[in-house]
């Protein structure tokens, strides 16, 4: 989380800093700022909250130095005001952070019985009045920056600029990502490319361990230590394009409508259609040998992992362990040589999914990565990448990358499915017929708005939802009641339907609504139960469903006809309703329903 930025340039740099971190919001907007040297002399400007209000500052009080630092901030330790706002600063040193240093506290306390006096709640001082500390002993800014790095435990990526040093710049990478880009006789610190992507297209990524010594005409890399390092300068692909929102009123309503069109692109990059077979890239393993895929992942992403398993198990007849990353990494688990270890993740920038993805690469596991931004750390790390096309996604609620994330996992489990010998061609037509088919039907349920802005008046008056699903529905259940409760701040929980009985059940009054995702499958019948066992109980049912409202054999508060497909692809039908649900409420809430509280697109730190 927090997104960095830093410039050498031959003008005054407050307003590319600005326009850098607009493209680096997606990582927090609790609060953002900037600093620069100016004539020798450090100055910042800070503001709460989003991008908008350092603007304001900045229009009013105008910086001019032409070496700069910006920051755009999640919070992790002290609260989201100006106060512990980055960059953090004194009369020598300016810092930006993104990460957590683990020490602080010990450090503080080092620092602060040799009289440096804190003004913030942040970890990040700690590196501000290290670095400070090392300046006062005599040791030269380079030298200074270097000795506290190796002070510092925890995730970080850092830059530096000093007063009186209007042609240096430090940054340095434990764990987050941070890119040098190269200018003519300018040069740029940036979280990713696309933040730099309007000032340069030749970028160097740097490595964990890595400082990096910037001057306008030079970048330096080193091991914390002093070693030289070297590390390649490429050609980046990042785009400067700041996509908009068309004609919809948020990103999440553009981005849940060009689903149709970004499942296509998906599916036609791994499906040849006329001949009705999946092509996958060289997964570096012969699909018959593989004893076991392990798939890790967080949030919207581990729910299509779920989905993925059902699917894989079911078609490909591999086991399949799933885990959300932060518990995976921690478990340790054994890892037979020669596994599969499946990442998803949209940004690929996910901190629990990386450090997974580390632990599995040094079990011997092949790393295929199903990722959306490919120049990510993930993307890059990853033996193969089975990219999603869904294009940026600016919504923090995470909507087409989900149905592009299950489109790449339904190719895999057909594709692994043929390979093994667990599917005909004969069915691997059937299921790449029927995965053809989705754009078109999932066009059809983004018809239908004007009753989801119906149910959402009624469900923004409750105040605890529930969600049930059974099979593949039941992660679905999971993604709507995770859309809900990060958008409209409703608290809502996903359950397997057969679990309701177990504890859940005791919830259910008049006052819970129960969304039921119950396709007309084989377990249909077993839904139902469940439904009058809540409709017993005075339960709220709104079922999602291509079976008629009757089959539900009890009262409905509302029926959302979904198209009757193959059942093998009802999960990316399924997902447009539980997305729309969860927009449509808060917007009658009038959340802030790109950018809602507490959350950030990229989470980089654990
Ligand atoms: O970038 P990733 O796919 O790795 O992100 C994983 C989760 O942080 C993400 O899916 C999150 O849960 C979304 N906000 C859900 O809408």
């Amino acid at each position: 989380m927090c997104g960095i930025v830093g410039i050498l340039g031959k003008k005054a740099v407050a307003g590319d800093l600005v326009d850098a971190l607009r493209r680096l919001e997606y990582r927090g907007y609790d609060s953002a700022g900037v600093a620069t040297v100016e004539d020798g002399h450090l100055d910042r400007r800070r503001a709460e909250g989003k991008l908008k209000n350092l603007e304001i500052r900045l229009s009013n009080h105008p910086l001019q130095g032409r070496t700069g630092l910006g920051h755009t901030r999640w919070a992790t330790h002290g609260k989201p005001v100006e106060r512990n706002a980055h960059p953090h600063m004194n009369e020598r040193v300016a810092v930006v952070h993104n990460g957590i240093i683990e020490n602080f506290q010990e450090l503080r306390g080092e620092l602060s019985a040799k009289g440096h006096v804190f003004q913030t709640e942040t970890d990040t001082e700690t590196v501000l009045h290290l670095v400070s500390d090392y300046l006062d002993q005599g040791v030269a800014p380079v030298d200074a920056a270097r000795a506290a790095l190796q002070r510092l435990q925890g995730a970080f990526a850092l830059a530096v600029i000093f007063a009186g040093e209007d042609n240096l710049m430090i940054g340095a990478r434990q764990g987050p990502p941070l890119a040098i880009g190269h200018g003519e006789g300018e040069m740029y610190l940036g979280s990713d490319a696309i933040a730099l992507a309007p000032f340069t297209d030749t970028i160097t990524y740097l490595e964990d361990g890595d400082c990096a010594v910037l001057t306008r005409e030079a970048a330096e890399i080193f091991a914390f230590d002093g070693r030289k390092v070297e590390r390649p300068a490429i050609k980046s692909v990042a785009s400067s394009l700041l996509v908009d929102k068309g004609n919809f009123r948020h990103f999440m309503a553009k981005e849940i409508h060009e689903q149709p069109e970004v499942i296509s692109h998906t599916l036609g990059s791994f499906i040849d259609f006329a001949e009705g077979r999946v092509h996958l890239p060289d997964l570096g393993l012969d699909p018959a040998e593989i004893s076991k895929i392990s798939i890790s992942a967080c949030g919207t992403a581990y729910y299509a992992g779920i989905v993925g398993k059902y699917w894989l198990e079911r078609y490909a007849r591999v086991p399949v362990e799933i885990d959300v990353a932060s518990e995976f990494r921690y478990r340790e688990p054994p890892l037979e040589k020669g596994g599969l270890s499946v990442f998803i993740t949209q940004s690929g920038e996910t901190a629990d999914t990386l450090a997974t993805l580390r632990y599995c690469k040094a079990q011997g596991q092949r790393i295929a990565s199903i990722v959306n931004v490919r120049t990510s750390t993930i993307a890059r790390e990853s033996d193969v990448i089975l990219p999603t096309l869904a294009g940026p996604e600016i919504g923090v609620a995470s909507t087409k990358a989900f149905t592009c994330q299950l489109s790449v996992l339904a190719c895999l489990a057909i594709a692994l499915g043929r390979a093994r010998g667990a599917i005909s061609e004969a069915q691997e037509k059937e299921l790449t017929h029927a995965l053809a088919e989705v754009p078109r039907h999932v066009s059809t349920l983004l018809h239908n708005e004007a009753t989801y802005e119906r149910l959402a008046h009624d469900l923004s008056k409750a105040r605890d939802v529930l969600y049930l699903g059974r099979g593949s529905s039941f992660p679905l259940a999971l993604e709507g009641a995770l859309k809900l409760k990060e958008i409209s701040y409703i608290h809502a929980e996903g359950y397997a339907a057969g679990e309701l009985k177990h504890g859940p059940i005791a919830l259910i009054d008049e006052n819970v609504p129960v969304i039921v995702v119950a396709p007309a499958d084989e377990l249909f019948e077993k839904t139902v139960s469940n439904m009058q066992e809540v409709a017993a109980r005075g339960g709220k049912i709104i079922l999602l469903s291509d079976a008629a409202a009757e089959r539900a054999g009890c009262a409905l508060e509302a029926h959302i006809p979904v198209p009757t497909v193959h059942p093998f692809v009802n999960p990316l039908l399924y997902a447009v309703p539980v997305q729309l649900i969860a927009y449509h409420t808060a917007v009658f809430l009038g959340t802030d329903v790109d950018q809602p509280r507490n959350l950030a697109k990229s989470v980089t730190v654990e």
